[in-house]
């Protein structure tokens, strides 16, 4: 064994000193030996340098070299050990000149090794003086200093114990993970996998779930595709491939496992203990994302309910490994706690929400009811996720739309109104995106607010231009319009992003379902083409006109008022000015105070 670090001038006594640490061993319990401690001091003082010594668990010497950390190079510690958070072992390293308090760049190598302790000796005179140490508790930004103490005190034994019986596997002090956790995903191909457009829908899904990940906040380290002459009902994937993924998992430091498919919560406790990694699904991922988005008091009931009802069947044998995850991917939303407590609160907590939902789906059908009065139409844009549903809207409507090239940006519904030519307007309709295998408890949960779309005059169908697999999710955003039972209403495909595919793209899929526009939300190319279909699939009776009203038809204001949607009143000298949006059918009545 070597002594590293500068050594270079160092007499031949201190260097076989030096050598000799290596021959030492450290009884289980203590932090250090005195006779570790005392041939330190000695060194350090004849060499006028830094000593370090680093010891693992077991009481082995692993590393003995001189110079502070910023001269001597890099220590030889890995610093991920499976199942734990620090690295297994602590530095033990002196200051000449006799004092032990710990500097910035003992604090910062105790950081980046993640060591168990970083205890430095004050040395003088050939002697220690005292001892001082620092430990991360619980935390890389919570460091706890201790000492200085005498160097025989025993205190620090006993916070060396209180560390190592914290950083066991299944006791992981979660601040560790890393901010972004680390995702391996897997995908599964069977011979009645479905091709599109030449390429098997498992690599395609397998691809967005590569983008819901990232959404979801993971770092995407690796993907598998698994082809399998069938699923494996107790592992999916089969004990052979579990256990090279479990290699790879070791291998590439993975936090998660996420699979592509929707697991029972049998096949999800077998994959876990198999692996000892967290696992989420498809569904799992999804249902995290819209945990994460949801913003209105409806959006939030809808999405824990879909959680609860996701986790009901899959409680059992799971409240462990929950509890050990901590934060991080599929363990946000309805939280541990109520993961833990028994499945009748759970129901209970499920039969609340979906009363607070009852009481909140009865206000948005007043509000519904109030536009029906007004018979202004409701246009829904629906669409895949990402399709530029929301960007459209802003740019129609002048509205300020959360915006973001993230998965599933509008979960709630958003309306704004929109100017179509002079004197018709409509509300426009954003809804949340759709995607392949869309969680049934969502489409569930979320039925509430896609009946926007069921209940609107004309939908607008939302596609990316500039994506190959546009008319695959055309189909798929078909597919859950007809499960919502909205498959009777008007439509128009909406290619956007155009000036992504170029201006003369046009698309050859749909010719014969559809009326088809071509526009781009961000250069606004294809707009007026996109009202025309508007107003030639509405055929819309409201207009809007400025009146003025004489102040002596005292019964005007409040019959405008009534049946049409009064935008604003202004007052001059004889008359009232107003700005209303009105059915066609009550032109007759108020025409005597249309201006021209
Ligand atoms: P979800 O909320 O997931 O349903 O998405 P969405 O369909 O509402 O998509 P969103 O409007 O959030 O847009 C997704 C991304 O596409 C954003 O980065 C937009 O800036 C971008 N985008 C939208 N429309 C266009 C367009 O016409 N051209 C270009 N180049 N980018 C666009």
């Amino acid at each position: 064994m070597q002594v590293n670090g500068q050594i270079e001038g160092l007499r031949k006594g201190v260097l076989e000193s030096l050598k000799s640490i290596y021959d030492m061993q450290i009884p289980r319990g203590q932090v250090y030996t005195g006779e570790l401690v005392s041939v330190l001091a000695q060194v350090s003082t004849s060499a006028n340098r830094e000593v370090s010594v680093l010891i693992d668990r077991k009481g082995n010497v692993l590393d003995v070299r001189v110079g502070d950390s910023s001269t001597t190079g890099v220590y030889p510690v890995n610093v991920r050990r499976s199942g734990m958070s620090l690295a297994g072992v602590r530095c033990i390293h002196t200051h000449p000149g006799g004092k032990s308090a710990l500097s910035e760049l003992d604090i910062s190598t105790l950081r980046q090794l993640r060591l168990d302790m970083m205890i430095a000796v004050g040395v003088l005179n050939g002697k220690p003086t005292e001892v001082s140490a620092a430990i991360l508790a619980g935390s890389l930004q919570d460091v706890e200093l201790f000492g200085p103490y005498n160097p025989c005190d025993s205190r620090l034994n006993e916070i060396l114990d209180t560390v190592l019986a914290m950083d066991k596997p299944g006791k992981e002090m979660t601040v560790f993970r890393e901010e972004k956790e680390r995702a391996l995903l897997i995908g599964i191909e069977t011979p009645d996998t479905p091709v599109i457009s030449g390429v098997s829908e498992a690599s395609i899904s397998l691809a967005e779930l590569v983008e819901l990940a990232k959404t979801a906040g993971a770092t995407v380290v690796d993907t598998i595709l698994q082809k399998r002459p069938s699923k494996d009902p107790a592992y999916l994937v089969g004990k052979g491939k579990l256990e090279e993924i479990s290699r790879i998992v070791q291998a590439k430091e993975i936090d998660l496992i996420i699979f592509d498919e929707e697991l029972s919560g049998s096949q999800l406790r077998n994959i876990e203990n198999f692996t000892n990694t967290k696992v989420v699904d498809r569904t799992g991922l999804i249902l995290d994302i819209f945990g994460q988005r949801a913003k209105s008091r409806e959006g939030r009931v809808q999405v824990e309910l879909a959680q609860l009802n996701y986790l009901l069947p899959r409680l059992q044998g799971r409240g462990v490994i929950l509890s050990r995850l901590g934060g991080g991917i599929g363990t946000r939303g309805p939280g541990e706690t109520k993961l833990e407590t028994d499945r009748r609160h759970i129901r209970r907590r499920i039969d609340y929400l979906k009363k607070e939902l009852t009481e909140i789906q009865s206000q948005r059908q007043t509000m519904r009811r109030e536009r029906e009065k007004n018979k202004i139409p409701v246009i829904a844009l629906v669409g895949y996720t990402n399709a530029g549903k929301s960007t459209l809207l802003n740019a129609l409507c002048s509205a300020d739309v959360f915006v973001e090239d993230k998965l599933f940006a509008t979960l709630d519904t958003t309306t704004r109104r929109m100017q179509l030519d002079d004197s018709t307007v409509v509300l426009l309709s954003d809804t949340v995106g759709f995607i392949r295998k869309l969680p049934h408890h969502l489409v569930e949960a979320f039925k509430s607010t896609l009946e926007e779309a069921v209940l609107a005059d004309l939908l607008l169908i939302v596609a990316d231009a500039s994506d190959p697999y546009s008319p695959d999710h055309i189909r798929v955003v078909n597919e859950i319009l007809s499960d919502l039972g909205a498959s009777d209403k008007p439509l128009v495909l909406v290619w956007n992003k155009c000036d992504l595919a170029g201006g003369d793209f046009r698309s050859p899929f749909f010719r014969n379902e559809f009326s088809e526009v071509y526009v781009s939300a961000v250069t606004g190319q294809g707009f007026d083409d996109l009202k025309e279909a508007i107003k030639s699939n509405l055929k819309s009776d409201i207009v809007r006109l400025i009146l003025h009203v004489p102040f002596s038809e005292g019964w005007a204001l409040p019959f405008l008022y009534e049946n049409g949607t009064v935008i604003s009143v202004d007052y001059e000298e004889n008359v009232s000015v107003v700005e209303v949006e009105i059915n066609r059918k009550f032109i007759g009545r108020i025409s005597s105070f249309i201006i021209n």
